[in-house]
């Protein structure tokens, strides 16, 4: 899906978090959002979301303001959060939560339920209460649970923060294989440059509530046009 991000202005307490942020996403592209804590990101993706509705500007997802998406444009989206949710249920009701609501039939739900599991390296587990999951493991499931929708855009915020390698690399696989496989567009917050560099062809720069440049990640990365993404880049900035 197409979004576009329209002098998107949101403040909080008189406080501005975000300030007229206009951003371009194209149909099927992967979209890395990197910034320090605090810049906005988690905000943006949230609006985008419908998750929250107080702001000014727009946001456009196909042509169709999120204002006015309704049940269509939702269920066209999926979104893993930082912390990864899960439900206390066994895993299969997790994974198998939204096709319930979207009424999939049994046979088709147990097939699409498996095959996004053995992607995520959690084959056999469908009787396990999700609450006995690791932290890593939690995230895959809840990661699965938006994969098997197979939406058409699927929002990240930190998905891999606080997992460790193996975690890190069966989610990273589903990012790319759900971006190349169903042509899913893909925005993802992430605070590694190296994941950025590993899934994404473009990123965007974001800080103190501005969207302060966006880029191939080659441009992004080697040759900034601003100070602020040079000194991120670098290193240099502490955060
Ligand atoms: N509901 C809220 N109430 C008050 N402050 C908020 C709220 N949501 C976000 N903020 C503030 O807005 C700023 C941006 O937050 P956030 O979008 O979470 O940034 P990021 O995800 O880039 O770290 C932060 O300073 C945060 O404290
Ligand atoms: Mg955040």
């Amino acid at each position: 899906m197409m979004i576009s991000v329209r002098g998107l202005s949101k403040s909080v307490n008189g406080r501005a978090i975000l300030k007229n942020v206009c951003l371009e996403v194209g149909e099927g592209e992967a979209l890395a959002l990197v910034g320090p804590n605090g810049a906005g990101k988690t905000t943006l993706l949230r609006i985008i979301n419908m998750l929250d509705t107080c702001y000014e500007g727009e946001v456009l997802i196909n042509g169709i303001n999120v204002r006015e998406g309704g049940t269509m444009l939702r269920r066209s989206m999926a979104m893993v959060f930082q912390k990864p949710v899960v439900f206390s249920m066994n895993v299969y009701d997790n994974v198998a939560y939204g096709l319930r609501l979207r009424k999939v039939p049994r046979a088709e739900m147990d097939e699409r339920v498996k095959e996004v599991l053995a992607l995520l390296d959690m084959s056999g587990r469908e009787r396990e209460p999700a609450r006995h999951l690791s932290g890593g493991e939690a995230q895959r499931v809840a990661f699965a649970r938006a994969y098997v929708l197979k939406p058409k855009l699927l929002l990240l915020d930190e998905p891999t923060a606080n997992l460790d390698r193996n975690n890190v690399a069966i989610i990273e696989k589903a990012i790319r294989n759900i971006n190349e496989r169903y042509g899913t567009t893909v925005v993802m917050v992430t605070h590694s440059l190296q994941q950025a560099r590993r899934l994404a062809r473009r990123m965007a720069f974001m800080m103190d509530g501005e969207l302060v440049e966006a880029g191939s990640i080659q441009k992004m990365l080697d040759d900034p046009a601003d100070a602020r993404t040079r000194a991120f880049v670098s290193g240099d900035m502490v955060f």
